[in-house]
């Protein structure tokens, strides 16, 4: 046998939420590359909330299934190279799986810039980022002194999206989980409000932080949450759809919401979908700007990482739960 090569297996699928007991560390043999393919060696994994929601069925990707290893996408260094353009050393972005070691075709390893903290190519430079940037000021499009309202607030896209609009000068208001999280949103990150989801009287709470409704919603989470926000518009208000992370981890999600579609006509709203790759063309630009706000102190990047494969259900189980404060990250080698 070759040199060892650890992998996590998502063993069964979830009946109702997510558990570590879902999968299983597997050990094999470390790959080879063949013509056109590279080996590369894991460094980071990022942890996304639609980790989660590609068991429920396909979405813009195919359903995982039962017995495969967990689908993921990392940072990742080129060891060997039988592609064109890849030279061992180089560091990529890529959908390695939760393995160490990974063979793909070269065309599918998405060379990166090797600026330290590697970490925010994951974050603020990844798809967390560019999520937050071209949701809120592309689709959301805030004004000056627009009232502004994220969901998941505390979560990888939220800190950003909801400092992206403190920047363009609007009052923002987040809804996350748990008091102390609300508190560091505020002390922290800047938020003018944060209103804890757990609580209850989400509705009435929204209405009071934004008594002249909510210009922009910006909506992580679906759900009650998005029934809160969607009573309380101001009339042309945007909701942008980035997901939703309340009907992931269960069994059918949450009902509702209610509203739809009479509020939507009398408001005049705008509701938009999106998936990050749509604005694939403006990445560059959008990318210079979020790196100036990040260089002048603008724009802090919240990180939570851990380390060690084996830790990876564990750490995606606790992101569902709302354990994580920013972009989780778990560091494999
Ligand atoms: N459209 C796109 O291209 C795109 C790209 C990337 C991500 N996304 C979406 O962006 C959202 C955030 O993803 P992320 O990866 O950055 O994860 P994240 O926000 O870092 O983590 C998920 C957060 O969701 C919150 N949450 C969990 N269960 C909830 C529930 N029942 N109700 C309300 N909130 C709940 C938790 O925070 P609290 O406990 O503090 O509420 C948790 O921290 C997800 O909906 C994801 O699908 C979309």
């Amino acid at each position: 046998m070759g040199p060892p090569n650890r992998q996590i297996v998502l063993e069964t699928l979830p009946e109702g939420r997510l558990s570590p007991a879902n999968f299983r560390v597997e050990e094999t043999e470390r790959p080879k590359p063949r013509e056109g393919e590279v080996l590369l060696r894991v460094l980071y994994i990022t942890l996304d909330a639609s980790n989660r929601a590609w068991m429920q069925g396909p979405t813009y990707r195919a359903a995982l299934k039962p017995g495969e290893v967990m689908y993921g996408r990392a940072l990742a260094e080129v060891v060997e190279s039988r592609a064109e353009g890849l030279a061992p050393g180089d560091l990529v972005f890529a959908e390695s799986g939760w393995r160490e070691w990974a063979v793909m075709p070269g065309r599918l390893a998405q060379k990166r810039p090797r600026t330290p903290p590697l970490t925010h190519l994951l974050s603020v430079y990844g798809i967390s980022g560019l999520t937050a940037y071209h949701g809120l000021l592309d689709l959301g499009r805030p004004d000056p002194g627009d009232a502004v309202v994220v969901s998941a607030a505390g979560g990888a896209v939220g800190t950003l999206a909801g400092q992206i609009a403190k920047l363009k000068g609007c009052r923002v208001v987040g809804v996350a989980g748990g008091a102390e999280k609300c508190e560091w949103l505020v002390r922290e990150l800047g938020y003018d409000v944060a209103i804890d989801r757990r609580t209850g009287g989400l509705r009435a709470a929204l209405r009071e932080a934004c008594p002249h409704g909510i210009n922009v919603y910006f909506d992580n989470t679906g759900g009650e949450i998005f029934e809160g926000a969607l009573f309380n518009m101001a009339n042309h208000g945007r909701i942008v759809c980035c997901g939703g992370v309340s009907g992931y981890d269960g069994l059918g999600g949450e009902p509702g919401p209610r509203g739809v579609p009479g509020l939507i006509v009398t408001k005049r709203l705008t509701l938009s979908g999106f998936i990050v790759t749509d604005f694939a063309q403006r990445r560059e630009p959008a990318l210079a700007e979020l790196r100036g706000w990040v260089e002048s102190g603008r724009l802090k990047v919240v990180e939570d990482v851990s380390e060690g494969l084996a830790g990876l259900p564990a750490a995606l189980v606790g992101l569902l739960a709302g354990d994580n404060r920013g972009k989780r990250i778990v560091k494999v080698a």
